[in-house]
């Protein structure tokens, strides 16, 4: 039978279903998409008539929410009327890594796929078919499929009918609305052909046919896993190169450049940075580990971990190196962090190398001023767990009461968090950052100040000329001063 899709609900308003279902909605202004949330403030943002105040900043979103919204793209916490009116419902909701219990460390936690899929099964009307675009487990479908199933009367004439389909989100944060709308492919898992052509046609308003790809729900489920685990294992093999560059004079990005050439290995995902974050690289690596040890294959999950214990151990070497090209202590030490979000162009801090570096430096007792373009000093709070010194108190006052250790403070301006600086730490690679006038600030920092470079964003050169000390990532070469 074929199926003609008119309402979709989308289950989870975040970085993934908010951006997706504004895409949806603007190349298909004959479906209704209606996506809903749990969180009532989140849905509040997204309904906020200043554009500004959407929940998450990504390049191009304000003018598709402002083309669509309330046309044929909805916001709202009405979970029960959505979900009953949909022909297609997306479960974008999050799935961290379990905290607790079996697999806890490693295996995804799936309660929130799991209550979404029990409202659906209460809630829902006719025939559905459910796509699960949250990056899940091997055979999640199946566990859906048990609880849509289970909610159906015994023995009784089925009011509810139900299709699983695996459609795995490929967005990369930071260029999401430009990786919706040309992506390189779409994958759709699933076991029953309608429910397949229902959501490829969809997509084919916008993406050519042959980019939609056909398989089925678990290769599609393993294939998203398998996907960032590949890209993430490039990080932490051209990472631990660059650590490697550090030691023998050689310089990371003319290695890269130099392997990047050979089209078998190609030029991207080869930047030696602080270390992968995201919420998605090692929340999907644990999964697959989890996976592995699962089916009794140890070495297969080794082999899969220590793409984590690198990456981790990297960002640790980061915050060492600090204290070491400090002379050993940082103890009330002005460092300024310019770039807390995990990448450029979003404000998501989700596993950001930044987290760990700056809770390390705290413990060292360092007093930070931490900068960023797009991050709140609110979400900052959070992810360090530790308040910030208010940002009043001018902060060559508070270096002068000596009650810096240990402490930091959000700078709104990127010329006040330097101010006084014994260092200055370059973790994202926002462009404001490169082109910074380094004459301006050697002049208000305090000297010796080492300018740490762990984007390779900076000019080498006229940091140098400047009369500052410089270290950049992966660069071992002799110019460095
Ligand atoms: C997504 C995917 O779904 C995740 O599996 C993938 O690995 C990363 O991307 P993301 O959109 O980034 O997650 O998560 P988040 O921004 O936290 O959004 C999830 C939303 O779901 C939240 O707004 C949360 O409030 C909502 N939610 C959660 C519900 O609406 N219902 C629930 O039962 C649980
Ligand atoms: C990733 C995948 O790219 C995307 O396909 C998937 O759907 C979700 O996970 P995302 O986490 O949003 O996307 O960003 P990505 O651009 O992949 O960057 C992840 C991390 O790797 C960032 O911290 C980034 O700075 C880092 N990175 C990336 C490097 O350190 N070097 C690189 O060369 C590339």
């Amino acid at each position: 039978m074929k199926y003609t899709i008119k309402n979709i609900c989308c289950i989870g308003a975040g970085y993934v279903g908010g951006p997706t279902m504004s895409v949806i909605a603007s190349k298909c202004p004959n479906i209704n998409v209606n996506v809903v949330d749990i969180n009532k403030e989140k849905i509040k943002s997204w309904n906020d008539l200043n554009l500004e105040n959407l929940p998450i900043y990504e390049p191009g979103l304000k003018e598709i929410i402002n083309k669509c919204r309330g046309k044929n793209l909805f916001f709202s916490s009405d979970i029960e009327t959505n979900i009953s009116s949909a022909d297609m419902i997306f479960i974008s909701v999050n799935t961290p890594t379990k905290k607790k219990g079996l697999g806890a460390g490693e295996a995804s936690d799936l309660k929130w796929v799991e209550a979404s899929a029990r409202q659906v099964a209460k809630f829902a009307s006719g025939h559905t078919i459910v796509v699960e675009k949250s990056t899940l487990p091997v055979k999640t479908a199946e566990v859906i499929m048990n609880i849509l199933e289970a909610s159906q009367p015994v023995g009784e004439f089925k009011k509810k009918s139900f299709d699983v389909l695996s459609n795995p989100e490929f967005l990369s944060e930071g260029s999401a609305i430009q990786d919706l709308e040309n992506p390189n492919r779409v994958l759709i898992g699933g076991e029953n052909i309608n429910a397949i052509l229902a959501l490829s046609n969809i997509y084919m308003k916008w993406v050519p046919k042959n980019k939609i790809l056909h398989t089925n729900i678990w290769s599609s489920e393993l294939a998203k896993l398998t996907a960032n685990a590949f890209l993430a294992q490039r990080i932490s093999s051209i990472n631990s190169i660059g650590v490697l560059c550090e030691a023998t004079g050689a310089d990371v990005r003319e290695v890269a450049r130099a392997i990047g050439t050979d089209n078998r290995i190609g030029s991207k995902f080869l930047d030696a940075g602080p270390g992968f974050g995201g919420s998605c690289f090692k929340k999907d690596i644990l999964n697959l580990v989890y996976l592995s040890k699962y089916f009794g294959l140890p070495e297969v999950a080794n082999f899969w971990e220590s793409v984590v214990t690198l990456n981790n151990w990297h960002q640790h070497r980061i915050s060492n190196l600090i204290v070491k090209k400090l002379f050993g202590t940082i103890t009330g030490k002005k460092i300024c962090i310019l770039g807390f979000a995990f990448k450029a162009n979003t404000n998501d801090t989700r596993e950001s190398a930044a987290i760990s570096i700056c809770k390390d430096l705290l413990d060292e007792g360092a007093f930070l001023s931490i900068h960023d373009p797009k991050v709140s000093s609110k979400q900052i709070e959070i992810d360090l767990n530790s308040a910030p010194l208010s940002t009043s108190t001018d902060s060559l006052e508070i270096l002068n009461l000596n009650i810096v250790e240990s402490s930091w403070y959000f700078a709104d301006n990127i010329i006040d968090s330097i101010e006084g600086a014994d260092a200055i730490v370059v973790l994202t690679e926002w462009p404001e950052y490169s082109s910074l006038d380094w004459g301006k600030i050697a002049r208000s920092v305090r000297n010796p100040c080492c300018v740490f470079d762990a984007r390779s964003i900076l000019k080498k050169e006229d940091v140098i000329k400047s009369g500052l000390n410089f270290w950049k990532i992966g660069d071992g070469s002799k110019s460095k001063k």
